[in-house]
């Protein structure tokens, strides 16, 4: 069990619950775009629908308070707050966080919020998107926007998520949205998000009540050597995966590696003088998603027979012909290994890195779900959270400030790429019906926060 001052809660994000895409003046985000266009997303779903959130958020924050949900984190769909990204703001979107965040507010769940979960304003996309540093400006406007609406009741601030799927995933290897497949690309959006972190964070510390805590939230790999590997592959994927992000944003710097790492692919002259300071702001703490380690070697290193796997198109400005291997052992509905002692890894590392309290903004795993009689047996998934919050504990033991656990998903959703095939939630979503059934897992995660409340 974890210790009861850990932060138990549930993560979600708009796109991928809301849906309500065209309501009370919503403008369309590179997603809608993505998903509308044939093959881009598996069985051509969108999140037009989703899980219908926007209209049933009360009933959702009803389910949350049943379970004991101590923290909630969802994201702020930039394209529902200001329609083309940037101008007038749009009243009725923002309403509805208002009443969502009063709607946890009441039920003693604290709200933490994502600014950036990957739905970029199509209108700022078509203006060159994150490869243009005029985007940076309008996340920080955007920003301030948010932070002066819900600021007084908001007390954790999250500015990207995951930014290396949203820059590499997204601009370079044409997986997510907007669908580019040019690594240079990816890195002018990499900076310019890491501009616009920089400039986004001084705005939600200037326009929130008293003093939030705020943070990005990063996917940092635990890179791991293959066997029979030198440290270079890893060196590598830890420079273009972990310290693109982290060496602006805590550091104020890129590492001069990464320059010569990529230096075939761009110049980066899109880094202007004073940008890197810019984006190194003080930080509360870090917030990290795991969900499996990484696994590398340079090519003609380790044994011939062992196949390296990758994932389609190349995420890894400037690394791509570093290969990837499966490690034995059981996985996810997602092919991702499962390896709970990675996480207590990555806590201790990167709690002796950067010295910041750490929260675990997401884990969670996709399983082969299935309703039977009204019931969702996911064992599994009980098993795997299990074994990661073992493996958090042992971290904490270790010295690591873990402040929150907030696990993914609370509901199914729309995971990105793969539709409504793969199913990440606590809670089963019958996408016909709506109707919600919390699975196992779910009575679970309540019996962990009931636990840790008694001890209080
Ligand atoms: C991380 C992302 O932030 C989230 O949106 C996604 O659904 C999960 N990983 C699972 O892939």
């Amino acid at each position: 069990m974890l210790p009861p001052d850990v932060l138990l809660g549930t993560a979600t994000a708009a796109y991928q619950v809301e849906g309500a895409a065209a309501e009370d003046g919503r403008g369309p985000s590179i997603w809608d775009t993505f998903s509308h266009a044939p093959g881009r997303v598996l069985n051509g779903d969108t999140g037009d629908v989703a899980c219908d959130h926007y209209h049933r958020w009360e009933a959702d924050l009803d389910l949350m308070a049943e379970l004991g949900v101590q923290a909630y984190r969802f994201s702020i769909s930039w394209s529902r707050v200001l329609p083309t990204g940037r101008g007038a703001v749009n009243p009725r979107g923002l309403e509805f966080y208002d009443r969502l965040v009063d709607g946890l507010v009441a039920r003693g769940i604290a709200p933490i919020a994502t600014l950036y979960h990957w739905d970029l304003p199509q209108a700022l996309e078509d203006a060159g998107g994150w490869t243009s540093r005029d985007t940076a400006y309008r996340f920080a406007e955007f920003a301030g926007v948010a932070a002066g609406a819900l600021g007084d009741r908001v007390h954790t601030w999250l500015t990207l998520n995951e930014p290396w799927c949203a820059a590499f995933l997204g601009y370079a290897a044409d997986v997510h949205a907007p669908g580019r497949d040019d690594p240079a690309a990816g890195l002018a959006a990499a900076h310019h998000m890491n501009l616009g972190h920089g400039l986004a964070v001084p705005e939600l510390r200037r326009l929130s009540t008293g003093s939030p805590d705020v943070s990005a939230t990063l996917n940092v790999h635990l890179v791991k050597p293959a066997p029979g590997a030198s440290t270079e592959a890893v060196d590598r994927i830890d420079r273009v995966g972990n310290q693109v992000w982290l060496g602006p944003m805590l550091r104020g710097a890129y590492p001069a590696e990464l320059f010569a790492d990529t230096a075939a692919v761009t110049d980066w002259a899109f880094v202007h003088d004073g940008d890197e300071r810019q984006a190194r702001q003080p930080l509360d703490l870090l917030g990290l998603n795991y969900y499996l380690p990484m696994v590398v070697r340079m090519p003609g290193e380790g044994p011939a027979d062992s196949p390296a796997h990758g994932i389609a198109g190349n995420p890894w400005p400037g690394s791509g012909h570093v290969e990837f291997i499966q490690p034995d052992g059981p996985t996810t509905a997602m092919g991702w290994a499962i390896d709970p002692d990675g996480l207590e890894e990555l806590l201790v590392k990167m709690h002796a890195d950067t010295g910041l309290p750490l929260m675990i903004t997401e884990n969670g795993a996709a399983f082969r779900d299935e309703l039977v009689d009204g019931r969702v047996a996911d064992g599994e998934r009980i098993a795997f959270l299990e074994a990661h919050f073992a493996a958090a504990s042992r971290a904490i033991e270790r010295g690591v400030d873990l402040r929150g656990y907030l696990v993914w998903s609370l509901l199914d959703n729309f995971e990105w790429a793969f539709g409504y095939d793969r199913r990440f939630g606590i809670v089963h979503v019958d996408y016909e019906t709506q109707v919600r059934t919390p699975k196992d897992s779910a009575r679970w995660l309540a019996g962990q926060i009931a636990a840790g409340r008694e001890q209080r």
